[in-house]
């Protein structure tokens, strides 16, 4: 066991039958966001693993790597020992609990190479510059939906040639029945984690509006209208997806 996974308090936000307010990347989330992200997301070890890979194929010399709403720094984490020192690593997220984790995570690898973790928002001033890859693993999906083509072309703007976009996001399906099953079968899995129904039923409240998930198709048509040459998913199970996207 590493690092990144040997302290993981319990996730039991909503273990509670008050009435939630809207999900946020908060502080009490902060303490927790390791062990809800990794029980809330089927295959997350094999998301980061995959990402972790693309990564290491698309990551030039001298480059930046960004990931965009980092959170705690685990895919920073792991990329560390796969990737060229030169490389530097640009975290952006909006939520400050968050970054403090990841600071604490990255420490001894910003011995090493360039670590940058910035608080801003994805809608407002940052800048993406020389970049080889660009990583939103479940973030966009925060984002308003009116600010996300803006952000898909700053990215595209920020990478090189032969430059990618990773991202992996919950989907929605335009056919009704499959997206109840879809759900119903996420929601099976949340069980099987040891979610209780009061706590998934409480989560899916707090994160109604909060979480706007697209469908592929919008996904792939944002994508490519901002100029991106080739999308492609590689990964999906049910309403989760994982697209690459080339410059
Ligand atoms: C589900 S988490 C991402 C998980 C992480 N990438 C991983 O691989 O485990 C979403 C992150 O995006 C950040 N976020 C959401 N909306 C944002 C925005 N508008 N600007 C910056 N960060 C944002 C949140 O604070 C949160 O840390």
């Amino acid at each position: 066991m590493d690092n990144a996974t040997l302290f993981k308090p319990k996730d039991t936000l909503f273990e509670t039958n008050e009435r939630v307010g809207d999900f946020a990347f908060d502080q009490k989330v902060a303490g927790v966001f390791d062990d809800m992200v990794g029980r809330s997301v089927p295959f997350y070890q094999e998301i980061q693993k995959m990402t972790c890979q693309l990564t290491q194929d698309f990551a030039a010399p001298g480059t930046h790597v960004y990931d965009l709403g980092c959170s705690t720094g685990t895919t920073f984490h792991h990329l560390h020992p796969l990737l060229d020192d030169s490389i530097g690593f640009v975290g952006l997220d909006n939520s400050a609990p968050m970054l403090e984790k990841a600071r604490n995570k990255l420490a001894d690898i910003s011995e090493k190479r360039s670590v940058q973790l910035v608080h801003a928002d994805l809608e407002g001033n940052y800048t993406i510059e020389n970049a080889s890859v660009v990583l939103m693993v479940l973030t966009l999906q925060f984002v308003r939906p009116l600010a996300r083509e803006k952000i898909a072309r700053k990215i595209y703007d920020g990478l090189g040639h032969n430059g990618v976009l990773i991202i992996v996001e919950k989907l929605i399906s335009a056919d009704g029945m499959l997206n109840r099953l879809f759900i119903d079968h996420y929601y099976d899995y949340k069980k099987t984690q040891g979610y209780s129904n009061t706590e998934i039923t409480q989560k899916r409240e707090a994160l109604e509006n909060v979480l706007i998930p697209y469908r592929m198709e919008e996904n792939v048509a944002l994508l490519k209208n901002v100029g991106f040459r080739h999308v492609e998913d590689f990964f999906r199970w049910y309403n989760f997806s994982g697209i690459i996207a080339i410059k």
